[in-house]
């Protein structure tokens, strides 16, 4: 058993009448430690597939082992728990707190999650040491290339 399976997922978003097939048996594995870089056209189902590995969205169909855990069988607090311990997600467009400044939004995460990493630390990992005391519109001068860190290990 690999550390990560997709099994025979699909995704169906229903619009009215139509209904959205996102991922048509989606099935692939990776291994612990393996680095996988997601590639294909816009509107293959990139999102769709880390939205469902990260546990923000469900699958229609299918099964999604991670680490010997079937997270498709997850609802409710399950998933919440999953999000908070097992997972880390690098958002697209980064959801960070404005009126809190970047230590202080790394350090949020350290409120809830078990085990978590020493914040100056990850600060200073991610090249941030500097500018952990701004606010996140300060952060970047390319507002377009901006993006959010994942703060701790879960
Ligand atoms: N929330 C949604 N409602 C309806 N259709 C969606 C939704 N999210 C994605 N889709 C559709 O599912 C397909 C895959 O989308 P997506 O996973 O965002 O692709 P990608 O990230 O590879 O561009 C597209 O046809 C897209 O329009
Ligand atoms: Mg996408």
């Amino acid at each position: 058993m690999s550390y990560i399976e997709f099994n025979n997922v699909n995704k169906n978003y229903k619009m009215g009448e139509i209904t959205i097939k996102a991922l048509n048996n989606a099935n692939f594995e990776i291994e612990k430690g393996e680095l996988v870089v997601i590639v294909g056209p816009s509107g293959a189902g990139k999102t769709t597939t880390l939205n469902i590995l990260g546990g923000m969205d469900t699958a229609t169909s299918g099964r999604v082992l991670v680490d010997g855990k079937n997270i498709t069988k997850l609802k409710g607090k399950g998933l919440i728990k999953y999000r908070r311990e097992d997972i880390g997600f690098v958002f697209q467009f980064y959801n960070l707190i404005q009126n809190l400044t970047a230590k202080e939004n790394v350090e949020l995460a350290t409120q809830i999650c078990k085990n978590s990493l020493d914040v100056d630390t990850v600060i200073e990992k991610v090249g941030l040491k500097e500018r952990k005391n701004n606010f996140p519109s300060q952060l970047s001068r390319r507002r377009t290339t901006k993006s959010s860190y994942s703060t701790s290990n879960c």
